[in-house]
């Protein structure tokens, strides 16, 4: 396992739809493996797209350092969203910059793990904003296209 660099928001392969993933194979698993990696490695983030680390692939990571432990997304998709809610969000490639984002308040996401098989979670609260977060950066959108109001920058 490596960590890989994560790239910031003037690099223009943040704002590209990244590819289903065909096949999840031992190279597959070994970018989710460096993905968690490379998210606990941060200061304080909870998720991370394969796109942050250049790869244009429909993966994920979030991890939300509870019993849950680390859950790698592999061509997610967002099936049911109730409700909204707003948090205060940042993202490893915006550094320093924060803004207020609203997001459905629960919502049901189905995806493949490293192992191919299909599963199904329901989420609310924070990791629901992280996942919509993570979600919307494989179609190369940016929390910060979300801001409502201002953009605090540090
Ligand atoms: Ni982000």
């Amino acid at each position: 396992m490596a960590t890989r660099t994560i790239i910031t928001d003037e690099d223009p392969l943040l704002r590209k739809r990244s590819r289903e993933v065909i096949e999840i194979d031992d190279r597959i698993r070994e970018i989710c493996a460096d993905m968690v990696e490379t998210l606990h490695a941060t200061d304080n983030g909870i998720g991370l797209a394969a796109p942050q680390v250049g790869i244009l692939k429909r993966i994920f990571v979030v991890d939300m350092y509870d019993d849950n432990g680390p859950i790698v997304f592999i061509n997610p998709e967002i099936i049911e969203k109730k409700g909204k809610q707003r948090n205060q969000e940042g993202c490893l490639s915006v550094p320093g910059s924060w803004g207020e984002v609203e997001r459905p308040a629960r919502i049901k996401v189905r995806a493949r793990n490293p192992h191919g098989e299909l599963f199904e979670m329901e989420a609310s609260e924070l990791l629901a904003t992280c996942i919509c977060h993570e979600n919307d950066h494989l179609d190369g959108v940016l929390f910060t296209d979300k801001v409502i109001g201002e953009l605090v920058t540090e």
